[in-house]
């Protein structure tokens, strides 16, 4: 046998740099214990989708306008939160690539993780509500035919916002890409919030009560990133971030309230019959809240993004659609659209 060999060789070769954007070379720099201890949290409270009592949730219970009520609720639901595992997949791939440090990544890892919950809570709904929804059934009713036409215009759009999160994920900086997950975070945390008071369904109560717990750590980890990022903006990325908030405006309403002018590309009757289809979801239990209910609920979810911006001498846009007054911001595109649940 020969000897082993004890010794090294010099005479060292450097290793070539490495192209960057890349995700070597490995390292796990940790700046911010805060985020670390987040993470932490995280893990001890994973839940899982398929405990919650589904046997509770039986089709023959409600019409079959409610049913359908229901599942368009959960499919324009889904167009936000069974994004969510793709959406931040790409932006935990993206922390990797720019070096964030570890808590940032594994971070962003917990929101996809969490993610993929809310979407199989989307995914199972549906399943026992409407089989072969969201668009895999043939309506016969109008009732019918308006919900799964309004589901293919929403996933259209979805789409548009997909393709527009892609080009936008490598265009702005963390400061921008994190102000608009937290115009999100804070609008998802708020619904779940409202939906879990105001169903009368207890399968639906204990679902929206662990997604809004999520959300709600998902809106401190985007806080907690952002005290970092904010100190010292140039007046260009403030400006970017104002467009951005009106772009989480326009974007969110859909599920928060209603959709507003600009970005959304529907089709002249979609709003009438959304909001049939909606009263059919409210009626069933659902804890959808009334248009006025859901109008103060964004309000206020608003204001509550807005003294956190301001404080950092981020101007705010306008939204006359609630009476809140600010900067004009107009044009907005599919590639300004980055907020998500
Ligand atoms: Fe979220
Ligand atoms: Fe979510």
């Amino acid at each position: 046998m020969a000897d082993k060999p004890t010794v090294p060789e010099g005479g060292f070769w450097p290793a070539p740099d490495i192209p960057q954007p890349n995700i070597y070379p490995m390292e796990w720099r940790v700046e911010t214990d805060k985020l670390a201890a987040i993470y932490e949290k995280s893990k001890r409270t994973v839940w899982n989708p398929a405990d919650l009592p589904w046997d509770e949730l039986r089709p023959d219970g409600f019409t079959p306008e409610q049913r359908l009520g229901l599942m368009y609720w959960f499919a324009v639901l889904a167009n936000f939160d069974a994004s969510g595992p793709a959406v931040f997949a790409r932006a935990t791939i993206h922390a990797f690539e720019q070096h964030e440090e570890d808590p940032v990544r594994k971070c962003f890892f917990s929101i996809t993780r969490d993610e993929m919950n809310h979407e199989e809570c989307c995914q199972r709904s549906i399943a026992r509500i409407w089989p072969g929804g969201p668009l895999d059934w043939t309506p016969g009713t109008d009732l019918e035919k308006a919900a799964h036409n309004n589901i293919g215009w929403l996933y259209h759009n979805g789409g548009r916002y997909w393709q527009g999160y892609n080009t936008a994920v490598r265009k702005y900086s963390l400061a921008v890409l994190f102000t608009s997950f937290m115009m999100g975070e804070m609008a998802a945390s708020t619904l779940f919030r409202g939906m879990a008071s105001g169903t009368r369904h207890p399968l639906f109560g204990e679902m929206f009560k662990r997604i809004g717990r999520d959300e709600s750590r998902h809106l401190q980890i985007c806080m907690t990133i952002l005290e970092n990022e904010w100190p010292g903006l140039t007046e260009d990325v403030k400006g970017q971030i104002t467009k951005q908030l009106r772009a989480g405006f326009v974007f969110l309403s859909m599920i928060l309230w209603e959709p507003p002018e600009g970005f959304w590309d529907l089709p002249p009757y979609f709003l009438h019959n959304h909001r049939v289809l909606m009263d059919h979801a409210r009626d069933a239990g659902l804890g959808v809240l009334s248009f006025d209910e859901q109008a103060e609920n964004w309000r206020v979810a608003i204001a509550r993004v807005r003294a956190i911006v301001e404080r950092w001498g981020i101007e705010f846009p306008a939204i006359p659609e609630l009476d809140i007054s600010g900067v004009d911001v107009t044009g907005i595109e599919a590639e300004d659209i980055i907020p998500v649940f």
